[in-house]
């Protein structure tokens, strides 16, 4: 199985043995029998250890990414979390990037600061800062997130894993917003990928769930004991949900992409917008970089206006495809306000988000529906 879309489809979802079924049931027992205590009939005993539901899903997501093992959990947070509890120790300290998801570094500074891990947000367009940095202060893990949320910066992952390489540090991206249909991490250097697979994995707004997907058995058996050992895993319908998603992720990105591109392109003389940042634009800081690590450059864009805060509020409300929610990665177009809304918990922190600045999720509906939309909410400011 070479091709993606083919992996995409078939990967974890092998007709069921016993009937004949080309979906494989969803399983949702809790417990397995056994024949002999001890002897485990295929390899399941107990559902928070292991669910062929759960199985099937992550095995779909380590051949996407191409690693070893892929650990799927009732969320992005919860991934992450899982992730950072198996490789951190107290006295550790992680560098991430100065526009990440806001709810990574709250819970860096909530929850992991007062374990005694501290972090340092960069910038990662600066290599030679992150250099000396490492050198002072080396770290145990180098978190990416390309393209970032919500101002669509991008890291040159190759780059910072050949720094963070020669640090000792392990290189952690999270690809939520690009998904192995777009950007494959490993090949990169990453050690470990994230995903919040609520998003474009999901595709459908309707499940919640977070993956590890990791490219050695050593990092994988930690993420396991992690999983297995604190619980917070999939339900056997959210993996089955996110399974179902994951088969259509091609598609979707292939129109996720070509609507933001044209919305990008249709609004970027707008009076009333200041500046477009999608990675697409050849203006975008990061296109080039964007445009050899990316296949395409997804469906998410920020805008800043130049009516200042109270002109970005009121364009969240005056669309009306667009739907006024968090969030991203469902088939259906999103807006919202970020300094309100995602990333109220890093408002006077180094990782605070300009107060004009409008998150726009593309959906993949008609294309000059969404444009005319937009173009006519922005008139209207
Ligand atoms: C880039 C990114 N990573 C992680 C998360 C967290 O995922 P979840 O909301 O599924 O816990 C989000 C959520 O918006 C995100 O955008």
């Amino acid at each position: 199985m070479t091709g993606f879309d083919t992996r995409a489809i078939r990967a974890g979802s092998e007709p069921d043995p016993l009937t004949g079924a080309v979906v494989p049931p969803i399983h949702l027992t809790t417990t397995f029998r056994q024949d002999f205590p001890g002897e485990l009939l295929a390899g399941f005993e107990y559902a928070r250890c292991a669910n062929p539901t759960r199985t099937a899903l992550q095995d779909a997501l380590a051949a996407l990414e191409g690693g070893v093992a892929a650990y799927s959990f009732a969320s992005g947070m919860a991934a992450e979390d899982a992730f950072f509890r198996a490789v951190l120790r107290p006295g550790d300290h992680v560098v991430m990037g100065l526009d990440a998801y806001g709810g990574t570094y709250r819970m860096f500074a909530s929850v992991y600061a007062p374990m005694g891990i501290t972090n340092t947000p960069v910038d990662f367009g600066d290599l030679a800062g992150l250099d000396a940095l490492l050198g002072s202060t080396p770290a145990r893990v180098v978190r990416i997130e390309t393209p970032s949320n919500p101002i669509m910066s991008i890291v040159d992952v190759a780059a910072v894993a050949q720094i963070a390489h020669r640090h000792g540090a392990l290189v952690l991206v999270d690809n939520t917003f690009a998904t192995p249909a777009l950007q494959r991490p490993f090949e990169l250097g990453a050690d470990v990928i994230v995903h919040s697979t609520t998003k474009y994995l999901g595709g459908h707004s309707d499940v919640l769930g977070g993956a590890v997907i990791v490219n050695s058995q050593e990092l994988g058996d930690q993420v396991y004991n992690m999983q297995n050992w604190l619980g917070a895993v999939s339900s056997p319908f959210d993996a089955y949900l996110t399974l179902r998603g994951i088969k259509t992720l091609g598609v979707r990105m292939e129109r996720h992409s070509r609507n933001a591109m044209a919305l990008a392109q249709s609004i970027v003389a707008h009076p009333a917008v200041e500046t477009v940042y999608y990675p697409g634009l050849e203006t975008h800081a990061g296109h080039d970089v964007a445009a050899r690590q990316m296949s395409a450059f997804g469906g998410m864009m920020s805008v800043t206006l130049r009516g200042g805060q109270d002109a970005a509020r009121l364009l969240t409300t005056r669309t009306e495809l667009f739907i006024l929610a968090p969030s991203l990665g469902g088939v259906e177009s999103l807006i919202e306000w970020p300094a309100g809304m995602t990333h109220t918990s890093v408002e006077g922190t180094p990782l605070a988000v300009p107060h004009n600045l409008v998150r726009i999720a593309v959906g993949i509906e008609t294309e000059s529906d969404l444009v005319d939309d937009l173009t006519q909410a922005l008139d209207s400011l």
